[in-house]
């Protein structure tokens, strides 16, 4: 229970803004009755390098406005019919196979990268269009780690692969519940996607998983990201240990 609240509040922090925020008391005995406070001012008090510390912090302008773009961007669908859509679909093949021309939005090529069929956007359904977001965010900004995730270079890996893309769609989805819609940045939700795959893929190929597993493998991913954001020295998603797997 303070383990989900201090998870929730510390995503909170790196986001840098929130609605409001839980308050604890300043003794490990009352923690456990949080309180909000409500807009604008945000207090806090978490236990950090062993003492317990109040900070409070002011929503501003920007945060506040950062904040509503980040809830609009979680309830957009993907629409097959919007150009700025079709682009990003676009987007994401030439940064995901550069040699490779698309032949269409709907084609059999996008079943290489581990769409489920011909047609991408009936993946996209659990999490939306955020999910190609992220999925484009991470191989622009960490293309090494994301062309070896693709192209399963590492280990030993199941006869029954877990689909790439779809995959991709998942983490969005499980990262969407574990922030609770709550509180977010843009920025620390597409690091903490980025750290979710190699961590998944690590995990993966640490059970010697196959396909069947994937569920469980997703849920031992989130176990650990949890227990790494929790951790003390943990202020800001680089810190987390699993960021190293990121290149
Ligand atoms: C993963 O995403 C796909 C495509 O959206 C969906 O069909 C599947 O049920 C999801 N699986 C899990 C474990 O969330
Ligand atoms: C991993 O699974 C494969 C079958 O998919 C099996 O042949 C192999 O022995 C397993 N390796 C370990 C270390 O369990």
């Amino acid at each position: 229970m303070l383990g989900q609240l201090v998870l929730w509040v510390k995503i909170a922090m790196f986001t840098d803004h929130v609605m409001g925020y839980a308050c604890f008391c300043a003794d490990e005995a009352s923690c456990g009755s949080p309180r909000w406070i409500g807009r604008g001012l945000s207090c806090v008090c978490i236990k950090r390098k062993g003492a317990y510390e109040r900070i409070c912090m002011n929503l501003t302008p920007v945060q506040e406005e950062r904040l509503q773009r980040l809830k609009h961007r979680m309830k957009v669908y993907f629409d097959p019919s919007r150009r700025d859509h079709q682009e990003a679909l676009k987007a994401l093949w030439h940064a995901t196979y550069p040699d490779q021309e698309l032949q269409g939005l709907v084609s059999e090529q996008w079943k290489d990268m581990g769409w489920q069929g011909r047609d991408p956007s009936t993946d996209f359904r659990g999490a939306g269009f955020i999910s190609l977001e992220n999925l484009l965010f991470f191989a622009k900004t960490f293309s090494a780690s994301f062309q070896r995730l693709l192209k399963k270079q590492c280990g030993n890996r199941a006869t029954w692969e877990y689909p790439f893309a779809v995959a991709g769609v998942n983490i969005t989805f499980m990262i969407m519940q574990m922030l609770d819609l709550q509180s977010k940045d843009e920025c620390a939700f597409d690091l903490l996607y980025c750290v979710a795959f190699v961590v998944m893929d690590k995990q993966w190929l640490d059970k010697n998983a196959s396909y069947m597993d994937f569920n469980e493998v997703l849920k031992s991913t989130r176990t650990q990201l949890e227990r790494e954001l929790v951790l003390d020295d943990v202020m800001r998603i680089e810190d987390m240990p699993s960021y190293n797997l990121l290149c």
